[in-house]
Parts: C-alpha cells; sequence; structure tokens
C-alpha cells in the first residue's frame, strides 16, 4: 500500500467539511457538523493548534483518512494524548485503521520523548476499533458504563484504552493488576 500522512492546513477547511460532511461515522454520536462550524473549528485552531494536530490518511493521491491528535498541551505535564481515527467507509476493512495507528503511535513516542502512554477511548460495540486497539498493543484498561450517548435516547457503554511506551519498545503486553482489591477485614 501507497499511504502517508499529510498534515492538515488551514487551507484544507472545505476538504475537511466533505470528508466528515459526506461520510458515514455511526460511533462518533448524534451531532453531525455542519460546513461552517467545521470551517470555525479550523480557524480556531481546534484541528491543528497547540492542542491538536490533525493528519490526512493519503492512499494513491486521496485523502481516505483522518487523525485528529488532543490534548496534546498536556504532555509536558505528564498527561496522555488521544485521538480520532477515521477512515473513509469505502476503504475500511483494507488495513489502513491498523496501519494508522501504528503510525500514530510510533509518531506520537518519538515527538514526544517523555510521554509514557498514549490513551482512546471509543463505544463498546465498534468492534472494528477495538480490534484495531488491540492489534496494535493497546490493553483495555477501563469499561464505562452509559458513559456514550447514542442516538434516539440509547446509551452505550465506553471501553478505555492505552499503550504504553515500554510495551511499545519492547512489543510486550502488561496487563493492569485487576485483582487489586484489599480483602474485606
Ligand atoms: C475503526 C476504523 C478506524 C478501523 O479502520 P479499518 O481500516 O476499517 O480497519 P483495518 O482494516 O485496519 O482492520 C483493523 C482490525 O479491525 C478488524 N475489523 C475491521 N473491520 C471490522 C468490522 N467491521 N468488525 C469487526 N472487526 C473489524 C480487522 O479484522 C482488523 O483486525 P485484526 O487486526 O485482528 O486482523 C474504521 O473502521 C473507521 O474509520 N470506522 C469509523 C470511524 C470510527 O469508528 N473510528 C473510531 C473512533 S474511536
Amino acid at each position: 500500500m501507497d499511504t502517508s500522512y499529510q498534515r492538515l492546513v488551514a487551507s484544507d477547511a472545505d476538504l475537511l467539511a466533505d470528508f466528515l460532511i459526506n461520510g458515514e461515522w455511526p460511533f462518533h454520536g448524534p451531532a453531525a457538523l455542519d460546513r461552517d462550524t467545521i470551517r470555525q473549528r479550523v480557524f480556531d485552531g481546534f484541528y491543528d493548534g497547540d492542542e491538536s494536530w490533525t493528519f490526512w490518511i493519503v492512499e494513491g493521491g486521496e485523502r481516505v483518512g483522518l487523525i485528529r491528535l488532543f490534548d496534546l498541551a498536556d504532555v509536558p505535564e505528564g498527561g496522555a494524548p488521544l485521538f480520532d481515527l477515521r477512515v473513509d467507509s469505502a476503504y475500511r476493512g483494507r488495513g489502513l485503521g491498523g496501519q494508522a495507528l501504528a503510525w500514530l503511535t510510533g509518531y506520537l513516542f518519538t515527538e514526544f520523548p517523555d510521554l509514557r502512554r498514549i490513551e482512546g477511548t471509543t463505544r463498546q460495540d465498534n468492534r472494528a476499533m477495538r480490534r484495531t486497539f488491540l492489534s496494535n498493543g493497546y490493553v483495555k484498561e477501563a469499561h464505562y458504563r452509559d458513559a456514550w450517548p447514542g442516538t434516539q435516547g440509547h446509551v452505550h457503554d465506553a471501553v478505555g484504552y492505552a499503550i504504553l511506551r515500554r510495551d511499545w519498545l519492547s512489543g510486550a503486553t502488561t496487563l493492569p493488576d485487576w485483582n487489586d482489591e484489599a480483602p474485606a477485614t
């Protein structure tokens, strides 16, 4: 695959609006964004600024996906960045999402040498994203019941994953110690 990752620039605002408005994002909540809001967000630095950087996933010259890295301003204080990863529906299931997660993980750990962990949260029924996390060495660390508003009043559970720098470096997968409750006295 001929895949590259290109930083979003302000003049991409309309391309970004086309990508977000025309795409199918069943796991991104009920609120669809309109073009003016997306343009304004680009102008305000929501996609590229002190807090966030955004990259197109480009394959064969086509913009087929998007990676938004955020909470970056917290990293020097020890915080973990988060990300939003989207592949256009016509290009899903071909390995692009997995490849993009591997790329962004390496990119963040390289850009921020003191970064210890990267986090991601998704809806419980987002099977593709959950597989993508696991295939890239991310480990489930959290399960939030009734935490993700859906449509028509439904709520979903949310699940949180993370990868540690030390696991990324070694290729090992270390698990949280779930059996750490103190025994009843
Ligand atoms: C989630 C997403 C980024 C995955 O990207 P993708 O290019 O479709 O995924 P890949 O082809 O790289 O496959 C990654 C893994 O998911 C699995 N997978 C892909 N589609 C799947 C599906 N519909 N159901 C279950 N598993 C699926 C693959 O088999 C693969 O698993 P493996 O590594 O164990 O073999 C993509 O489907 C997407 O953009 N979805 C909509 C946006 C979204 O929900 N983003 C996540 C926001 S938190």
